[in-house]
């Protein structure tokens, strides 16, 4: 659903789009076409190099993740760059890594726009949950096993997140931690806490789809070390171990070969 600006019909309204986690194949024909008809393409930090390749060259590119606006650009002053280019006529698409509304404070851009009177649309993207987990060959959710999947943050405005740890410690749940590196040692301390098992399956997916991909796979007593050997992006599946067969497989490349 869109809503164009009933007073200024000539201003189009705001795409927000789902880049996935990194690998180009995993962007929505939906994404692609309404990148190639943007003029401007309002870009994170998250987005993989394959997905920005893809912008033809004469949109023009803002990198609202790079060090101009700051090692983590406040929220108010990517707001305020939204605003202002939608505000010029340009056609617009915001592309946040992933899905734009798993974690990518979409509803305080959509609050920005709408305080301006200008409409939005949404694109789906691939989130990174199911790309790491089939990166390493598991379903999120299986029979007999977790009827639920929890999708979690490690941490929020208030810093670590608290979460329903009771319940997840109880045996055959899964989680996708999303942000959980810098708290992995808290979320392992909770877990145990709450009588998880120190042998539950823990995998860290590190560059999810990307030619770098990496899978650190061990226990939940191996949580904060797993984490400390993450250099890039890195989502904890807990609960999930890689299937065997897929233990040869080291980069996307072999994947798709
Ligand atoms: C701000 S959240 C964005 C989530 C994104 N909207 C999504 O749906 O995947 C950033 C977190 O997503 C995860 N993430 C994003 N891209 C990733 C990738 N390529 N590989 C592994 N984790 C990734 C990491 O946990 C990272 O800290």
């Amino acid at each position: 659903m869109s809503h164009a600006r009933a007073d200024r019909p000539e201003l189009s309204t705001v795409i927000f789009a789902g880049a996935g986690p990194g690998a180009a194949d995993h962007l929505t024909l939906g994404v692609l076409r309404a990148i190639e008809a943007a003029d401007v393409v309002i870009h994170d930090r998250l987005v993989g190099p394959e997905v920005l390749a893809l912008i033809p060259a004469h949109v023009r590119r803002i990198d609202v993740g790079k060090e101009g606006f700051g090692p983590s650009a406040a929220q108010s002053d990517i707001n305020s760059v939204l605003v202002t280019t939608a505000l010029s006529g340009a056609k617009v698409v915001r592309l946040k890594g992933g899905d734009p509304g798993i974690f990518a404070r979409l509803d305080e851009e959509i609050e920005a726009l709408s305080a301006h009177g200008l409409g939005f649309h949404i694109l789906p993207g691939l989130s990174t949950a199911p790309v790491a987990a089939a990166a390493i060959g598991q379903a999120l959710t299986k029979r007999g096993r977790n009827a639920s999947l929890r999708i979690l943050t490690g941490h929020d405005i208030d810093g670590f997140a608290e979460q329903d740890w009771r319940g997840l410690a109880r045996e055959g749940e899964v989680a996708a931690i999303y942000m959980g590196k810098k708290s992995a040692r808290f979320i392992q301390g909770r877990l145990l806490m709450h009588g998880a098992r120190s042998e539950t399956p823990v995998t860290l997916v590190e560059n999810a789809s990307r030619p770098d991909q990496r899978i650190h796979a061990g226990v939940l007593a191996d949580l904060p070390a797993l984490a400390a050997c993450c250099q890039g992006p890195a989502i904890i599946l807990f609960g999930l171990a890689p299937r065997a067969a897929i233990s040869a497989i080291h980069t996307i490349e072999e994947a798709r070969a």
